[in-house]
């Protein structure tokens, strides 16, 4: 006979947290959201920190290098799409661990013998005022002048204009040479007044930009979450097919961790994969492996030396699993059972495998929630999928800007290894949609917010770091009525178009 739960498994949605003694301890600024990545023994430290616990989904629409730059900045781990090539994989990791915080390479090149139009079609694609103009059109051609807004005026110029009469030409140009520190870079950008400053290797080639911005920003990135060479942290997905080629490359370029993608963990598979690493590599290569959703696929991950475990089937945002094959379980009480499963193995063993909680996210509270109820860390897709720095194209919809975000199991996407345990890798249907969702700007600003509210209610709880809101959260379920009464209720929202009847 069939095993049967005795509860329906619940979602985020369904539970809330209720406060409890705040001392004045108890302020934003006093709480660590530091969260351990891959597992340790007891008494030790996790050897790779995050310093915030967020990171960005195994998916072609949400992680790639520019992800990663943005999300290490804050403190987080993207973990770079395993549905591309070995070769395209480990270039993005190379753009990572490559990119000097403060030198950026340039996203936007032409080359001269290109018109102005180009130039504004370049603008409205990267959103950066910037070009390099180089003698190949590319960020490594070698570099013949820059333009900005101040170079041309759209009013007054033909469309067809050549880009070599209004550029800025290198013969007037404020450039400094490959090696400058970046202090030495700042002090060029503000003795010549600059927004931007070329650096150039012996041959003239374009090798990185220093933008006044950046570098103020790097100021004001206390979290940045930097390796021992102080590159940026970086994470990558891999698959349990082609792990013998593609781990020794990603390793070779720098990754940080890996990460098992799949939609359903609990296999031979994986266990053969953590086996090739372990023999391999022994600790030094750090991987993640899932998705399970009970104690038993977390007991059998551990077992295989998985370095963490992740959580969650059928909850994603885009996800037709449940629909499609009808297996999942509610994202809350996967949560749950497993963070109590990696509890009960930590007492045993003295080992603590960190658990992340993959998918179903939707209001910041549940990332809260989903900590408190056990989790280490969260992965989110469509929650970075929103923001300037993801991979897809920003789109006017009726009005409103939406950007794409479509799954790994939708036929845009076609990685079918990420769902076909190990078999041919053909399957027929499909897992995931591919959709729209909110613009929502620049990920700093978004995280900031988010974590704030989540600090916020760690506050209210009386906690001011996430072992502490672990062991010390009150927790509650909410019946359907009160779910209603948690939204503005009764009352008519404001509409800004009316007006007073007098
Ligand atoms: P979200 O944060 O709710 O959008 O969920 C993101 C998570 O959904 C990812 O980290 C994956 O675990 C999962 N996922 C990605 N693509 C698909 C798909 O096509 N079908 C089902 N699940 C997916």
């Amino acid at each position: 006979m069939a095993f049967y739960f005795n509860e329906p498994s619940r979602t985020f949605n369904e539970y809330l947290l209720v406060p409890g003694y705040s001392s004045k301890e108890c302020k934003i600024e006093n709480v660590s959201l530091k969260a351990p990545v891959v597992k340790f023994r007891k008494g030790e430290k996790s050897e790779l920190t995050m310093n915030i616990p967020l990171v960005s989904a195994i998916m072609q629409s949400v992680s790639d290098d520019r992800m990663a730059i943005a999300l290490a900045k804050e403190g987080g781990i993207s973990f770079i799409f395993a549905s591309q090539s070995i070769e395209s994989q480990v270039a993005m990791i190379k753009r990572v661990k490559s990119h000097k915080a403060g030198f950026v390479k340039s996203d936007s090149n032409i080359r001269p013998d290109q018109t102005l139009r180009d130039i504004l079609d370049l603008k409205e694609k990267s959103g950066h005022s910037t070009v390099a103009v180089t003698d190949d059109g590319t960020s490594e051609g070698k570099i013949l002048g820059i333009v900005t807004s101040r170079d041309y005026r759209v009013s007054r110029m033909s469309m067809d204009t050549k880009v070599s009469e209004f550029m800025t030409p290198f013969s007037s140009l404020v450039y400094a040479n490959e090696g400058i520190t970046l202090s030495e870079a700042n002090d060029m950008l503000w003795d010549h007044k600059l927004n931007a400053l070329p650096i150039i290797d012996k041959n003239d080639r374009l090798v990185y930009f220093v933008f006044r911005k950046d570098y103020d920003s790097h100021k004001a990135n206390p979290n940045e979450l930097l390796d021992s060479g102080k590159r940026y942290v970086v994470g990558a997905g891999i698959n349990t097919r082609d792990y013998a080629e593609r781990i020794p490359a990603l390793v070779e370029a720098g990754a940080d961790v890996l990460c098992i993608d799949s939609s359903e963990g609990f296999s031979e598979w994986q266990k053969e994969t953590l086996s090739y690493v372990r023999e391999n590599f022994g600790d030094k290569v750090k991987i993640g492996a899932g998705n399970v959703i009970d104690k038993e696929g977390f007991l059998f991950l551990a077992e295989a030396g998985a370095d963490f475990v992740k959580v969650g089937i059928g909850g994603g945002s885009i996800c037709i699993t449940r629909e499609q094959k009808g297996i999942g379980r509610g994202q809350a009480t996967a949560v749950i059972e497993v963070a109590a499963a990696r509890d009960e193995y930590y007492e045993k063993t003295g080992i603590y495998i960190p658990i992340c909680s993959d998918g179903g996210i939707v209001y910041d509270y549940h990332m809260t929630l989903a900590l408190a109820m056990g989790a280490d860390f969260i992965m989110l897709g469509r929650y970075f999928a929103r923001f300037d720095e993801s991979p897809t194209n920003k789109l006017n919809i009726n009005g409103n800007y939406v950007k794409e975000y479509w799954g790994e199991g939708s036929n845009r996407a076609r990685n079918w290894q990420r769902y076909d345990l190990g078999g041919d890798g053909k399957l027929s249907f499909e897992e995931g949609v591919d959709s729209y969702v909110p613009y929502a700007g620049p990920l700093k600003d978004n995280i900031t917010l988010s974590l704030n509210k989540v600090k916020s209610t760690m506050c209210n709880c009386g906690v001011i770091s996430i072992e502490e809101l672990q062991q010390n959260t009150k927790i509650t379920l909410v019946s359907a009525t009160s779910i209603v009464e948690g939204g503005a209720h009764d009352v008519i929202l404001k509409d800004t178009t009316a007006s007073p009847v007098r």
